[in-house]
């Protein structure tokens, strides 16, 4: 992770992001991937969300994509509104999983379902 001390803001605004609960299903990303990683959701083991692998090929998508673009599907799938491509808070929320992911080696380009 960036070590940059004007970061801190921005990673502490994904850092609140990731732990507030959001959509029709009022579920955190923290609920599935800090208190639920390893349990099964429908077909899918919930993993820790590392973004390590990223962008990754995932044979749902049938090609290679972004971390963006998984983040925007797990917010879709508690059904919450999508931050848009770009959007500062898809940047934080990215910034606070390098962070969380300190000291794990980079594995991309990866594969996933
Ligand atoms: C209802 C549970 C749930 C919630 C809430 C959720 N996710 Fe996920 N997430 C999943 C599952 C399940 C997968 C794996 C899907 C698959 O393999 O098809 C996943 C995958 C991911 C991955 C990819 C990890 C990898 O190894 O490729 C990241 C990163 C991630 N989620 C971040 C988030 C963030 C950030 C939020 C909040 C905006 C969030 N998730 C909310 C269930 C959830």
């Amino acid at each position: 992770p960036a070590t940059d001390a004007r970061l801190a803001r921005f990673r502490d605004n994904g850092r609140r992001l990731f732990q507030s609960r959001i959509g029709q299903l009022e579920l955190s990303c923290a609920s599935c991937h800090d208190d639920n990683w390893g349990k099964r959701l429908g077909g899918s083991v919930i993993p820790q969300a590392h973004p390590t692998g990223y962008p990754l090929y995932r044979l749902e998508w049938q090609t290679v994509g972004s971390l963006q673009r998984r983040l925007r599907n797990c917010m879709i799938g508690v059904r919450a509104e999508p931050f848009a491509f770009g959007a500062a808070e898809l940047v934080d929320l990215e910034l606070h999983l390098t962070e969380r992911a300190r000291g794990l080696l980079i594995e991309t380009p990866a594969v996933r379902p």
